[in-house]
């Protein structure tokens, strides 16, 4: 399976991904990584790794239907099977959207449907939950909120920053959105309106770890 990957900052998840292609747990390729940010740290994960990449800034196009429309060309060219948004900051419209139907993935760090949209670990500290974690999710019209595949839960411990939980929920992102690639390249998952089965998986959520604590 081919995926194009994109970004718009630090490129964490993009390394995870490259880490588990790398020792071969993932066997997926990434012909192209696309970033509307030409600062961005991902980008120079993929020189590091030798993945291709292209920057595409919202900016160069008279609207955002050029952009995405460059994007599309871009994805299409490259013969990519799924799109995986890690750390993308911008909202796709209905158009880029029919042009992939469920196969645009989504890491979210919150258990959605709590805590869409920006800030979700500092949404979830000031409402005061005592757990959080992350989702990866197909991407629909509608902001973070498409079919869920997976998350992972994270609980939220006394008097701690957003900082600290966006730290500790990191960790779980890490794991779970190469996972859930691996599961859609093995033709594993199936989704019936909102409703996702991941073929032989015990389970959708990866509990609290603590050796996981340790970064
Ligand atoms: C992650 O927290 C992800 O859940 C959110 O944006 C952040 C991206 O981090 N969508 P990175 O660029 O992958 O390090």
């Amino acid at each position: 399976m081919r995926i194009g990957v994109l970004v718009s900052g630090r490129g964490s998840n993009l390394q995870a991904i490259i880490d588990n292609i790398e020792k071969g747990k993932l066997k997926v390729d990434i012909p192209l990584v696309i970033s509307d940010n030409p600062e961005a740290k991902a980008l120079e994960r993929c020189k590091r790794h030798g993945v291709p990449y292209k920057v595409i800034e919202r900016k160069a196009f008279k609207n955002k239907r050029e952009f995405e429309e460059r994007m599309v060309m871009e994805l299409e060219d490259k013969g990519v099977d799924l799109v995986v948004l890690a750390g993308f900051m911008r909202v796709l419209s209905p158009y880029f959207i029919s042009k992939f139907p469920l196969r645009i993935i989504n890491i979210h760090p919150s258990i959605l449907p709590s805590f869409k949209g920006l800030d979700a670990q500092g949404q979830a500290i000031r409402y005061g939950v005592l757990f959080s974690g992350c989702t990866v999710h197909f991407v629909d019209e509608t902001v973070d909120g498409g079919p869920i595949i997976a998350q992972a839960v994270v609980p939220v411990f006394p008097g701690e920053s957003s900082d600290s939980l966006a730290k500790r929920i990191l960790n779980y992102e890490h794991r779970i959105l190469p996972q859930v690639i691996q599961w859609i390249s093995e033709g594993r998952v199936y989704v019936k309106g909102r409703e996702v089965k991941v073929k032989g998986a015990t389970y959708g959520t990866i509990p609290f770890n603590p050796d996981l604590e340790q970064f």
